[in-house]
């Protein structure tokens, strides 16, 4: 055997096998040496100090130098109002010996700024205002509050771990001593971890920043961790802190503060009062760490009780990065939702999804032939199980060698998607951005000449192993590269593709089997000198904006869908994201909801696990709950390893089919209320799902739960993680005022908290709120795309009012033609028992869709009909009648398009 291939089998084998969960493979803070040395700075010593003499102030920002005492060197800072809430503290050296790393096209455009004014300006002080926001700069030492309504709400360096390293010379006396943190950390300049060296070329450029969050009793986001909503206290001795460093895991842990794909550093401190959020901008390693004043030690609560010192709740949060500038965004809020839409305000929102990419995708590595990947559908068809999407790994290829396929599985591929969309489905296809390396193959040829690849230390073109063995991986920050790339999604270069063809972006993190913690050495060189430290974290990002603006080249009016695994703040405006791979356990399962919460309160609602985890094989049960869970997170999709078992749905019992069919036509017959969301998700910038905290925000209790979801504020849905179940007890929240009304019975109880309900292998528990009034398509069908004419049933859930109001959002499905007005956005509403529908906006849209029948749950006792008027129509009378808790109203027959009122007799 040649020694290529050999060393490519090791490299496979050691990816598959020894890889598994090995902690060992990913360093701990106490393994990095800038996470060791941040974390190590002593708290309350901060030898920063604000000249603030040198203050200058505009009309939307104080800019003043900023000191660090102890080593006289001096940086710039910068505290700016930002329009929407918010405040921008930005920190950069002022003669800096190389260039420090600034991100660009992160954020959403620049910022609006908001116009401030200088309440007080003293050497000592400065006090600055707008709206109900307070930022008082405090020279010595350093330190910034903030203010709320006159509530204070956050504190930066507040506990002296502010830190900027300045760069320096390595080997330079000072003051006849060598360089100090030379002696103190010698892996300052260089460190290793296992085989690999990181050469360190411009030594030591941490950054270091604490925030208090007074009053704070709980926080969230950081995504993404395999871990729980609400964030855990990390500290020396306990957790590790949450790390940011896009990797790929393999078999990774739940419960855990360990990096993952993706990394967002927003975090949002909560209390009953206030939430107020912090986003750190910044691509290069993270490491943050959490301290929640609640899981305070014996030993200090004990000194807290002996000196008498309140112990008035707060969060702590540090975080600390390799490289880069002080880029902070302080989110004002007050309220969770505030918090969100100004989050979303920095970087964006996800434009509204093609329809069909919010149906089921039904995926495994690999479908290995074109007839295979029809007869699944097939299948499917048989069993009637609706699918919308196949997927192809990467398996499909020409020997992994993306934009190509293998001549002989898939010799056909134009005419095994025509048989896809002949049936209204949809593929999409795999594209990792690792290159392999062969003669003869264009991208790389391309590649090569044009010098488009990421280059070593030392000049020369990074090589790595991937699937494909040798690979190189293109420096996508490159703006020629981008252009190429993008440019590769026409027809031209990759063959037989057309515009029913959707990407997938794996392994681009970038994954590279060979590499130091399985991605590329940090000093690797990209565009502009800039090493591969300072912007890691972004690489995945990039590539995915890449695809999509390829996409949108291709076909400027149709919507793109992409899947990526890796991502970063602003993925949301480019591609859907999954939680990568999971197992077939109850543990995984049961993190996909605080997996995807967290990233929806990052921007990225569009968020799914693999369904049956993806490693091992899960049995029935696991399976079926796995459906059940699913259908309430915004992807929905199948998939499972290589080496697993089948599990199609249609391959089981006919009992187990009827449950996952009985789920797939349960999240069919909600994917109206899924397409308005992430319109109004575009349009208003709140995520599509939302945990309890975020509707209920004064509610204590509700700060702990991560196994319920609420979609939208109308469903909320409880998932069941464990074997055997025959109870739930279910957070039902609102107060004795508010009502559920259970999906499956239509009965009614009041959100008086827990509940418990019994439960079958039929279903999880999932219910309406009182109040809302939801659009279903409940005409079972093979696709979503042969739903678009069918009629709606709307659900009205009363609330103690007897009111209810909701929303419909309809297009055309696919195409930008709705940013040109030609789409329907219609409000119902339910007052005074009558149902009356009318128009957001003035738009106009030709539909065929209908209402077929209208069902009222907690509706009055005694109604005897119904009378419809619309123009079209005139008034007709209704049948009506009561099924179990509901009052039915038959045929109500008018267009959605047409404002009507329906009065209960
Ligand atoms: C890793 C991805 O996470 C997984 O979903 C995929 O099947 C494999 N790569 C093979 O492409």
């Amino acid at each position: 055997m040649k020694w290529t291939i050999r060393i490519l089998l090791f490299s496979l084998f050691l990816y598959q096998t020894c890889f598994a969960v090995v902690k060992e493979n990913f360093k701990e803070c106490s393994q990095s040496s800038f996470c060791r040395r941040l974390r190590g700075i002593k708290p309350d010593n901060s030898n920063y100090v604000l000249n603030l003499k040198s203050l200058q102030v505009s009309d939307n920002s104080v800019e003043s130098e900023l000191w660090n005492s102890a080593e006289n060197v001096k940086f710039k800072l910068v505290l700016t109002a930002l329009a929407g809430n918010m405040f921008r503290l930005y920190a950069d050296e002022i003669s800096p010996l190389h260039k420090r790393y600034r991100v660009e096209n992160v954020l959403n455009g620049e910022p609006q700024v908001e116009r401030l004014e200088v309440l007080k300006r003293t050497e000592d002080e400065v006090i600055i205002q707008f709206g109900d926001n307070k930022a008082v700069l405090k020279a010595k030492p350093f330190k910034v509050e903030f203010y709320k309504d006159g509530t204070l709400v956050a504190v930066v360096n507040g506990r002296g771990l502010f830190t900027i390293e300045h760069f320096r010379t390595k080997n330079v006396q000072v003051d006849g001593e060598e360089n100090q943190l030379q002696q103190e950390d010698p892996g300052a300049w260089e460190e290793n971890f296992k085989s690999h060296h990181d050469s360190k070329p411009r030594g030591p450029e941490g950054i270091s920043l604490d925030i208090t969050f007074p009053g704070a009793v709980r926080s969230y986001g950081l995504p993404q961790h395999a871990d729980r909503l609400s964030l855990r206290t990390t500290g020396p001795g306990g957790l590790d802190p949450y790390r940011f460093y896009n990797l790929d895991v393999f078999e990774y842990l739940v419960d855990s503060t360990m990096a993952l794909y993706g990394s967002i550093p927003v975090v949002y401190a909560h209390s009953s009062s206030n939430t107020v959020g912090a986003f750190w901008l910044n691509p290069s390693e993270t490491w943050v760490d959490i301290n929640n004043s609640k899981d305070q030690n014996v030993v200090s609560s004990l000194v807290n009780l002996v000196s008498g010192q309140a112990s008035e709740s707060r969060v702590d949060v540090h975080f600390m990065s390799e490289s880069g500038v002080v880029d902070l965004f302080i989110l004002m809020g007050p309220t969770p939702k505030d918090c969100a839409k100004q989050y979303t305000q920095l970087t964006g929102v996800a434009p509204l999804p093609q329809y069909y990419t919010l149906a089921y995708h039904q995926c495994r590595w690999n479908y290995i032939t074109e007839d295979d990947v029809t007869t699944v559908v097939k299948n499917f068809d048989e069993h009637d199980m609706p699918v919308d999407t196949m997927w192809l790994d990467i398996e499909y290829t020409d020997g992994k060698k993306y934009f190509t396929w293998d001549p002989i599985k898939f010799a056909h591929p134009d005419q095994m998607l025509m048989n896809l969309t002949s049936t209204g489905r949809h593929l999409v296809v795999i594209i990792d951005p690792h290159v392999k390396r062969e003669g003869g193959y264009f991208l790389h040829e391309d590649s090569l000449s044009n010098d488009y690849y990421v280059k070593t230390k030392d000049g020369n073109v990074y090589e790595g192993w991937c699937w494909p063995g040798s690979s190189s991986y293109p420096d996508f920050f490159n703006p020629t590269v981008f252009d190429y790339y993008k440019a590769l999604y026409s027809k031209l270069k990759f063959d037989n593709v057309n515009n029913d063809i959707m990407i997938w972006n794996d392994m681009n993190e970038p994954s590279v089997f060979n590499g130091p913690e399985i991605t590329m050495p940090k000093d690797c060189l990209h565009h502009g000198g800039w090493e591969h430290r300072h912007l890691h974290n972004m690489y995945g990002m990039v590539y995915t904006a890449i695809t999509y603006e390829g996409l949108l080249q291709r076909n400027p009016n149709r919507r793109p869908f992409i899947l990526s695994r890796s991502h970063f703040a602003g993925t949301q405006r480019y591609a859907a994201i999954w939680t990568g791979d999971n197992n077939a356990d109850w543990n995984h399962l049961a993190a996909s909801y605080p997996m995807c919460l967290s990233e929806a309160l990052a921007g990225v609602s569009f968020c799914g696990a693999d369904i049956g985890g993806f490693f091992n094989n899960p049995d029935v049960e696991l399976l079926q709950r796995w459906y059940q869970a699913a259908v309430w997170l915004p992807f929905f999709r199948a998939h499972a390893h290589i080496d697993t078992r089948r599990r199609e749905p249609y391959l089981f019992a006919e009992d187990v089919r009827h449950r996952i069919r009985t789920a797939l036509r349960l999240r069919y017959a909600h994917l109206p209320t899924w397409y308005t969301l992430f319109y109004e998700h575009e349009r208003f910038g709140e995520p599509v799902v939302r945990p309890l905290f975020y509707m209920y925000p004064k509610d204590p209790e509700v700060v702990d739960i991560d196994n319920q979801v609420l979609v939208g504020d109308s469903i909320l849905a409880h998932m069941i993680s464990e074997s055997g179940a025959t109870t739930a007890n279910v957070y039902l929240p609102g107060g004795s005022s508010e009502y559920w009304y259970d999906m499956r019975d239509w009965r009614k109880y009041a959100g008086n908290g827990y509940t418990s309900f019994s439960v079958n292998l039929d279903s999880i528990p999932v219910f309406y709120r009182g109040g809302s009034i939801i659009c279903r398509k409940d005409r079972p069908r093979r696709a979503s795309s042969l739903m678009h004419k069918d009629p709606f049933t709307l659900i009205i859930a009363l609330d103690s009012n007897n009111s209810a109001k909701g929303t419909l959002y309809i297009d055309d499905n696919e195409s930008f033609e709705y940013r040109k007005q030609k789409y329907l956005y219609i409000q119902f509403q339910f007052k005074n028992n009558e149902l009356t529908s009318s128009l957001i906006d003035k738009t106009d849209y030709e539909t065929l869709e209908w209402i077929e029948r209208v069902i009222v749950l907690g509706a009055p006792s005694g109604v005897q009909k119904a009378v419809l008027t619309s123009k079209s129509l005139g008034s007709v009378d209704l049948e009506t009648h009561y099924s179990d808790d509901a009052l039915i109203i038959r045929k109500p027959g008018v267009s959605v398009r047409e404002s009507f009122a329906v009065k209960l007799i």
